[in-house]
């Protein structure tokens, strides 16, 4: 990675999760993509040993001194996932305590599930790294993320969302074999069909409780499979297995599991001989898995979902991320997307507030300066 101990600027991006949903605590293999929307952080460094963020939008700056960090919780939501970054690299990297401004800009929505909690956490670990020249991997970044969203703020996540952020690449799917982690780089072609992002806009209420229950599920899951066989992971039993698990709830749950996994692994060997019209059933069948089995969508996502694979053009259509609100990823035929936007505004429109339709273009980690 590049030091530059005077001034610097970098672009992180939000991430995408084409297939593969909740399957990253459970050891499966996940398919996500970086976007061209996210965030940019330009800096400089300052004589006191506190870390200093501007963030575009907000009223407030918020400041972090870089000795006790821990003691110094920001009150802002927002610069949370910043400060529990800081908590770890200043205890990874004991007296390294050069004093950073840091001015951050973002086109990622808020709140959406882009991931922009994981995309503070990187940038932070990079302007961090840069500013004390220190020369972590970019691995070693995700994994600090990864410490700072258990240890600090409480939420029990899977590797995908850092990962996919320090190692995607423009016009890839990075495919993460969560059990390691490792991944592979999928060339993202889907011929005439583009990506399109909708957020649905809907507040992500008590997602991250919900989200700790689905995770304390499938360890349940798993430990009443493990009294039986030797399974490693939950991603990796099979559905005849499921009968061990004696809750029904549990059992719905490893469900989704299994057989998203499977999805995902139709999907890459589609992808690579680019058969990607049967990548349509995948979406669809992985959405229906997720609100019927992992109950994470909400009635807002399913009828966007249920309007989307109804329109003609629209391949398929599924939530994307851990749910509870954020966003749905569709594959949309070239010649069909002027009437389906034209439609989607109008069915918007009959919302509060109006849903959004995105281009998902890719994007990359980038150092700018
Ligand atoms: C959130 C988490 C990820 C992953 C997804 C669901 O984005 O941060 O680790 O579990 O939900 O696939």
């Amino acid at each position: 990675m590049r030091a530059s101990p005077e001034e610097g600027k970098i672009f992180v991006p939000g991430r995408i999760n084409f297939l593969g949903e909740h399957l990253d605590y459970n050891g499966g293999t996940v398919l996500p993509f970086t976007l061209n929307l996210g965030l940019t952080g330009c800096w400089e460094t300052i004589a006191e040993p506190v870390v200093e963020i501007w963030s575009e939008g907000h009223p407030r700056r918020c400041i972090i001194p870089l000795r006790e960090t821990w003691l110094h919780p920001p009150l802002d939501p927002w610069y949370r996932p910043a400060w529990a970054m800081l908590c770890v690299l200043v205890a990874r990297y004991p007296g390294k305590e050069r004093g950073f401004r840091l001015r951050i800009s973002s086109t990622l929505p808020a709140g959406a599930g882009l991931s922009s909690s994981a995309a503070i956490e990187v940038l932070m670990g990079c302007v961090f790294a840069a500013v004390q020249e220190v020369h972590p991997e970019l691995a070693d970044v995700a994994f600090a993320a990864l410490e700072a969203e258990h240890h600090h703020l409480g939420v029990r996540c899977g590797i995908m969302d850092m990962w996919a952020i320090v190692h995607g690449k423009k016009g890839y799917l990075t495919a993460i074999d969560c059990n390691g982690p490792s991944h592979k780089l999928v060339p993202f072609s889907t011929g005439p069909f583009q990506p399109l992002i909708i957020n649905s806009r809907q507040p992500r209420t008590l997602a991250h409780s919900a989200y700790n229950d689905r995770r304390a599920a499938c360890e349940r899951a798993l430990k009443a499979l493990q009294s039986l066989w030797s399974v490693p992971y939950l991603a990796a039993a099979l559905p005849e297995m499921l009968i061990a698990i004696p809750s029904e709830e549990d059992k719905r749950r490893a469900r989704h599991v299994i057989s998203e996994n499977r999805r995902v692994q139709k999907a890459i060997v589609c992808l690579e001989n680019g058969n990607f019209q049967a990548l349509g059933p995948l979406l669809r069948e992985s959405h229906r898995s997720l609100a019927e089995d992992y109950q994470v969508t909400t009635p807002l996502l399913d009828r966007l979902a249920e309007w989307a694979n109804s329109q003609e053009g629209c391949l398929g259509c599924r939530m994307t991320g851990a749910g509870f609100g954020g966003c749905l990823i569709a594959l949309v035929h070239q010649d069909a997307l002027p009437t389906f936007r034209k439609k989607f505004d109008a069915f918007a429109s009959t919302f509060s507030p109006p849903p959004e339709l995105l281009d998902a273009r890719p994007g990359e980690i980038n150092f700018l300066l």
